[in-house]
């Protein structure tokens, strides 16, 4: 249609100008025929005077004047010849044929013929009027006056002009059909030119293979696409985007509403008594809780964890049930009680003091011992019993989560063989060889293979999980389906990584802007108000990576005097296992560096490093995210890493830069961030003075691609793939078993098959 307009635009013009042409030229073409013929009448007119001289001398001879009637009337036989009339020498009109005029005098003819259009109209048709003097021997005897037929230059006049219109007409036809043909052809090579820009080939060679002088073009249209698309996808979210609503439409539609039943350590809201004896709510500082408790609110289910808040009991009914969150009561928290010394075996002991830094390769040795593996194995198996307690049918959906319950997928498999055990490792899985330092590896193994789907952040940790698997146990792997056959059971392993809640426009609404929140800081904190703000938000873990970044810290004050008395480091440390020596010394380690390095660079009196050895709350902590300038995330090893995604989730104004270490997971989907190696404190500190020295339309650019990164890979997205995964292997189950009993239609065989 485009290049039908295009045409019209070009042949409209056309048209018009070849009307114009043939306007003008018809006219003219027609005097100039005229005259020619003009000059023939004449020419032929001499010849017949010349010819007939003889005969008029000889029938003037006649004094009757018949002779010379009859001559002319013959001679007017000739269908060219209209009339002949015969002037006397004194110019009187002496014999005439019919049809010449009798008004026409010999003077008039006279004067007629002399004129360059001699012309008459008679009632015939136009007529043209020649006068030719007759000379006998005897001298001039008269003249000779002719009048030519000329209606016949008008007939060819006529045919003359139908012709041109019919030429031009036609001309105009072929350029037209030409135009037409030339501009569907280009048109095509724009269309096709343009659909090769948009595939990107514009870029790798020329259009059409033969148009170099549009590969600027090419490479601009690119980049304009480019930056559009970019936009579009930040501003306007991903089409498909996992939300609270669409993960509960999945439970509904392919769970068929199935009971979810999740089960962790950590519990999501811990009750404890204040120093005024009233009881308080408390969010505890975990990834884990921060990403299940979303997922938990949209299934509506059940979640089984430790009570371990002072007020814990209080708050429950006689079921040990609690409905939280407190005012929403979306879902039910089952709390589980443990003796202090089944706390100390089993919390204390073999998760944090064995698995955990089994698993963190962070140079802390893991202590394994008898007492606390017995512990472990109690507490296990009292959740398991729990799970079953709860269940309300025999084939419930359960979360497993993280390494504090390795035995447990095992345990309750045997009580609900028909349950969809879902187990996720929120921690990394180490390489084959570390993991053979624990004394129970094979049962730790046989107990997660009782689970259905076994997942873990990255690709790299199930990889390892499978080859310890295939070191230490006799089971049947198919890496082409990542799957273990374990004693007639088969656990899929895949990479989930886990992610937050983005935030909902209402309660970004609600925040302070982030000059407001750096106002408030500052002035919480009593930090100069020119002063660039660098935060970390962390446990107080040794897995953090909190030692390398203060010593980082030192080396930029060193490195760069410049920053001395302008910069001011935050680093928010929550208590945790504070029970643990490893911790404390930890902890006593930080304090000191600490000092040192304020007794160094402080300026004014204020510390350089501000050690909040806390906890903090998420508003007071979305507050720090959204005033500083920078965020370091430098853990030694870490599954996954949430702290980098909430700061990344808290600067909608798109500035700020994280600084990230390739040791968590988190740094495989997050390549704007500036990615570094915690134990090269050259790097962190360069990092830090190219964070505080980057332009804005830089900052702007990463985050604004790390802000849209994490809002499509939300906590939902995570949830909603293993359930996914979860339905599909239920539904395959569900084929298998009908197809066992009583056999089954080729299709539905086949389907179990899959
Ligand atoms: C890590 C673990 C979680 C744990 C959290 C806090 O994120 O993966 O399971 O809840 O640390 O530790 P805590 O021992 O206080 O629960």
């Amino acid at each position: 249609m485009k290049a039908f307009n295009l045409q019209l635009r070009f042949l409209v013009p056309l048209v018009v100008v070849l009307t114009a042409a043939a306007y003008f030229a018809l006219p003219l073409m027609d005097s100039l025929t005229l005259r020619w013929f003009a000059r023939d009448m004449n020419m032929r007119g001499n010849l017949m005077a010349n010819t007939l001289s003889e005969s008029i001398a000889a029938a003037l001879e006649d004094p009757k004047g018949r002779k010379l009637q009859q001559l002319f009337n013959r001679a007017v036989e000739d269908e060219r010849m209209v009339a002949m009339g015969w002037c006397s020498p004194t110019g009187e009109l002496l014999t005439r044929t019919a049809s010449y005029p009798r008004e026409l005098s010999c003077d008039d003819a006279d004067r007629l013929a002399s004129e360059t259009e001699p012309r008459l109209r008679l009632p015939g048709g136009p007529v043209h009027v020649s006068a030719h003097p007759v000379t006998a021997e005897s001298g001039p005897v008269g003249q000779l006056v002719l009048l030519h037929d000329l209606s016949f230059i008008e007939r060819r006049s006529l045919d003359t002009r139908r012709y041109l219109i019919a030429l031009l007409a036609g001309v105009g036809i072929v350029i037209a059909l030409v135009t037409m043909a030339v501009a569907q052809l280009s048109w095509r090579g724009w269309v096709s030119g343009t659909r090769a820009l948009l595939r990107g080939e514009g870029l790798v060679r020329p259009l059409g293979g033969g148009a170099p002088e549009l590969a600027p073009v090419a490479a601009e249209l690119r980049a304009r696409l480019r930056d559009l698309e970019d936009e579009y996808r930040r501003y306007q979210g991903h089409e498909a985007e996992w939300d609270a609503p669409r993960l509960q439409s999945l439970l509904r539609s392919q769970l068929r509403g199935d009971q979810v039943i999740v089960v962790s350590n950590r519990e999501p809201y811990i009750h404890e008594k204040g120093k005024d004896g009233r009881v308080f709510v408390r969010r505890p500082a975990s990834g884990l809780v921060t990403a299940v408790e979303p997922v938990m609110r949209a299934c509506s289910g059940t979640w089984i964890a430790h009570g371990s808040g002072t007020a814990d009991r209080k708050a429950v009914d006689r079921h040990d049930r609690v409905a939280l969150p407190p005012g929403h009561e979306e879902y039910q928290l089952r709390r589980v009680w443990l003796s202090p010394e089944e706390e100390q075996g089993y919390y204390y002991g073999f998760a944090n003091e064995g698995m955990w830094p089994l698993c963190h390769v962070a140079h802390v040795r893991p202590v394994f011992r008898e007492s606390d593996w017995l512990y472990y194995k109690t507490v296990n198996q009292r959740f398991a019993d729990a799970v079953v307690a709860e269940a309300r049918s025999e084939d419930p959906v359960v979360l497993v989560q993280d390494y504090h319950f390795a035995l447990l997928p095992a345990m309750v498999r045997r009580r609900l063989p028909r349950a969809t055990i879902l187990t996720f490792w929120h921690i990394p899985w180490p390489n084959p060889e570390s993991f053979g330092i624990c004394p129970w590896r094979q049962e730790i193994l046989e107990g997660l293979l009782g689970s259905t789907i076994m997942g873990f952040h990255t690709r790299f940790h199930c990889k390892n999980f499978i080859e310890a698997v295939d070191r230490y146990l006799e089971a049947r792997i198919e890496h082409e389906h990542s799957t273990i056959s374990y004693k007639g059971e088969q656990t899929f392993i895949e990479s989930y990584p886990i992610s937050i809640e983005w935030p909902t426009r209402d309660s970004v609404s609600e925040w302070a802007s982030p000059a407001e929140c750096r106002r408030q800081v500052c002035e919480l904190h009593d930090i100069p108000g020119h002063h660039r703000i660098a935060v970390g938000v962390d446990r107080f873990d040794y897995t953090k990576g909190i030692l390398e970044r203060l010593h980082a810290v030192e080396r930029l004050l060193e490195k760069h005097p410049e920053w001395r008395g302008k910069f001011t480091f935050v680093q928010v440390a929550a208590p945790t296992r504070a029970a643990l020596e490893e911790y404390q010394a930890f902890q006593q380690r930080i304090e000191q560096v600490t000092r040192r390095i304020n007794e160094r660079f402080s300026a004014g009196g204020r510390e350089v490093v501000r050690l909040l050895a806390q906890h903090h709350e998420h508003e007071q902590v979305n507050r720090l995210y959204r005033a500083a300038d920078v965020c370091l995330v430098t853990s030694l090893h870490d599954g996954m890493n949430l702290v980098c995604k909430e700061f990344v989730a808290a600067r909608d104004d798109e500035q700020g830069v994280l600084v990230l270490s390739r040791f968590a997971g988190a740094a495989r989907d997050m390549p704007e961030a500036l990615i570094v190696n915690p134990y090269h404190v050259e790097e962190v500190a360069d990092a830090i003075h190219r964070s505080l020295t980057m332009p804005p339309a830089e900052q702007r650019e990463r985050m604004a691609n790390l802000r849209s990164t994490v809002r499509e890979f939300n906590v939902y997205r995570w949830a909603g793939k293993m359930l996914t995964d979860a339905a599909r292997w239920r539904l395959r189950e569900r084929i298998s078993e009908r197809v066992q009993r009583h056999g089954a239609p080729e299709e539905e065989r086949n389907a179990a098959n899959m």
